[in-house]
């Protein structure tokens, strides 16, 4: 079997052209386009990628992006004053400060900048009266990969309710609202994490399998019962030759993409599963695109709950 491919690019690509009329007709009736802080500390060379494609994007659909980048050497209560401007901006509808954090800032920093964020203005969906609001499955904010990649399934019809989902990583961005948005849509829902016994035993019980645990093509085939649909949360780059031959097969574009720019892109998922899942989403070109799409449908929905001409 070869996994059929789960295009998250289409179906972004697709998000922002329906939410491309709704942004416009917001502009039209409040004389300003909804808006979207973006703060990144630091330079982190991923987050400076993921934000300048949240803001490229966000433009292109017709947002109001202000990217805000402060210096690795900000201190926790600079970066608070920052979160509280664009708390009382009237033309910030959606706060986003891009994680991780610098390890100066201190253990609990992440924690304190979200739970700072105005609810209404968290379109990350971090905040926990969002997270409670989730929970309950109340109407709320909801982190944006999970709820992207829910997207993605409903929009390849997978189906949800009755199937057995398994989800690798408690991580409070992506596996605990990803559980809760399967849940809600009545599937049976395990969490598994690294204290997990017998994982891939407990991972091919799935039929859909969500990888979001951080460790580079490690959900091998053993992990997928066949036909399941595999959902690949992590991103991360290989420039190690040997591991990249050890990953990827002889004469495989990954082999071809190392040999010409001296690093591969790959997610948790092993390249293997393909062979044996009924459906999968690939990195690059997965559940990142969507990420950013349900941001800016988040952004959107901020500012019309706030309400035109604010
Ligand atoms: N870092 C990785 N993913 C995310 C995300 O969805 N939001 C923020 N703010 N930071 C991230």
């Amino acid at each position: 079997m070869t996994a059929k491919r789960l295009d998250g690019t289409a179906v972004a690509a697709q998000i922002r052209a329906e939410l491309k009329p709704a942004v416009d007709a917001f502009a039209a009736k409040a004389g300003r386009p909804p808006g979207l802080g973006i703060i990144l500390v630091g330079d982190d060379a991923a987050s400076q990628i993921y934000v300048s494609s949240k803001a490229k994007s966000a433009g292109e659909t017709g947002l109001r992006a202000d990217l805000v980048r402060l210096p690795a050497s900000t201190s926790l209560e600079d970066l608070l004053r920052e979160v509280d401007r664009l708390n009382r901006s009237d033309v910030h509808d959606g706060i986003l400060v891009q994680a991780p954090l610098p390890a100066a800032m201190g253990a609990g920093a992440a924690r304190r900048v979200f739970d700072a964020i105005d609810p209404a203005k968290d379109v990350d969906g971090f905040h926990p009266l969002n997270v409670g609001r989730l929970v309950q499955n109340r109407d709320s904010l909801v982190a944006c990969t999970p709820s992207g990649v829910i997207e993605l399934l409903e929009r390849s019809n997978v189906p949800i309710a009755g199937a057995s989902a398994v989800v690798v990583g408690r991580s409070d961005i992506v596996g605990k609202p990803m559980a809760m948005l399967l849940l809600h849509r009545n599937a049976t829902v395990t969490i598994c994490h690294s204290r997990t016994k017998d994982l891939p035993r407990v991972c091919a019980q799935a039929d859909i399998l969500v990888a979001a645990l951080g460790k580079a093509a490690f959900v091998t085939r053993e992990f997928v019962k066949p036909g399941a649909a595999v959902i690949d949360v992590g991103i991360a780059r290989l420039t190690d030759r040997a591991e990249v031959e050890r990953i990827f097969a002889p004469g495989s574009p990954a082999r071809a993409t190392f040999d010409k720019r001296g690093s591969v892109v790959l997610g948790d998922v092993h390249p293997e599963v393909a062979k044996v899942a009924g459906a999968l989403s690939p990195v690059p070109g997965g559940v990142g695109p969507l990420t950013i799409a349900m941001l800016l449908k988040n952004t959107l929905r901020a500012a019309e709950a706030r309400g035109a001409g604010r």
